[in-house]
């Protein structure tokens, strides 16, 4: 049907075709999708909640929301009950008289019974094995892995969670007072690949 050179054509211009289309999703793929190892990874929340106002200036204790830290694997984000302790009463109102409109959010997640879909901050690789309470226990403080959490108005991920991020901390020697140090442990974590990749 075509000539050999004009089919020659057609293939180039195909290949080319696709090869720019593939550089161009990766390339914003690259743009728009932050890696989940990166630091400074701060998602977009569905209500614009100030861990500065609660836990900086209002000084609630990290484990009144995040009640599993201590006890388990994950620390939890908590349910709109949590914020409905409070919020049952503190309705702060605009100008006009309106309750204002982030708390007006929490209410109607509280009337139709919907949870609040917040965005993750830190996800580590799921192949990966990770307890909170172990850290907790051990005396490691939550900004030592989340940053001055106290000042974050947005919060967003501190720290990249790179396999070197974990041992650099492990590698540490352990200070007098802590688990390890009282253990005699040279380290003040496992090392080994087991504890982490089971
Ligand atoms: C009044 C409740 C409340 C208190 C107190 C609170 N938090 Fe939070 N925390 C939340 C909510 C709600 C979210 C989810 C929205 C967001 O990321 O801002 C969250 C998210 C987080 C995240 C990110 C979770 C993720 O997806 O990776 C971290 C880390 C965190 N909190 C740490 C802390 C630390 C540390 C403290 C104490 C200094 C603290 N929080 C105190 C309610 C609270
Ligand atoms: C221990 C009490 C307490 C808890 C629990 C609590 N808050 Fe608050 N929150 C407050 C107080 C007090 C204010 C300041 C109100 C003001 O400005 O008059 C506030 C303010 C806010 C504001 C700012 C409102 C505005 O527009 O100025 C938002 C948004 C908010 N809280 C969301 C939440 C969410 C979401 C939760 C649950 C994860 C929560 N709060 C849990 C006490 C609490
Ligand atoms: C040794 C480091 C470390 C310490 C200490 C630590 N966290 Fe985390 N945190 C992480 C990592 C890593 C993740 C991601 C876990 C995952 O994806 O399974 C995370 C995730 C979270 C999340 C998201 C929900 C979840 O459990 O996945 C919240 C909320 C949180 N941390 C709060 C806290 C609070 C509050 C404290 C202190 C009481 C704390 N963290 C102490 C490393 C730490
Ligand atoms: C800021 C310091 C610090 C960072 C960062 C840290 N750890 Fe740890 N980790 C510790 C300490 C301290 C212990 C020792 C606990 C003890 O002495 O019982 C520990 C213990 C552990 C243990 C053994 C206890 C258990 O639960 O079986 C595992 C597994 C572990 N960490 C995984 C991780 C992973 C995965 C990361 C990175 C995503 C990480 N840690 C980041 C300080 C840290
Ligand atoms: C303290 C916890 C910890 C220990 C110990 C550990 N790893 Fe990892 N490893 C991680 C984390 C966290 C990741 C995920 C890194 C990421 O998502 O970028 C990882 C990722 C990896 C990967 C995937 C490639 C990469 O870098 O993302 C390999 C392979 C690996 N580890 C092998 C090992 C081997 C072999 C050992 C023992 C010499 C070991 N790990 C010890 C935490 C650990």
């Amino acid at each position: 049907m075509f000539t050999r050179k004009f089919e020659r054509r057609i293939y180039i211009a195909v290949a080319v075709f696709l090869f720019s289309g593939a550089l161009g999703v990766s390339f914003g793929a690259y743009i728009l999708w932050p890696s989940r190892r990166e630091a400074d990874f701060q998602p977009r929340q569905p209500i614009a909640f100030s861990h500065k106002l609660h836990t900086g200036d209002l000084q609630i204790e990290c484990l009144y929301c995040h009640s599993q830290a201590d006890r388990s694997a994950h620390a939890s984000v908590p349910p709109v009950s949590t914020c409905m302790n409070c919020h049952a009463e503190v309705q702060p109102k605009d100008e006009q008289g309106n309750i204002r409109p982030e708390i007006a959010k929490i209410l109607r997640h509280w009337e139709s019974g919907t949870p609040i879909r917040w965005q993750k901050v830190n996800d580590v690789a799921d192949f990966v094995y990770f307890d909170h309470s172990r850290h907790i226990h051990a005396g490691v403080a939550c900004q030592e892995c989340h940053g001055p959490v106290e000042r974050m108005e947005h919060m967003y991920r501190a720290f990249g969670l790179k396999m070197s991020w974990c041992l650099d901390c492990h590698k540490r020697e352990p200070s007098e007072g802590e688990p390890a140090f009282a253990r005699g442990d040279a380290t003040r974590a496992p090392i080994h690949c087991s504890a982490c990749h089971r």
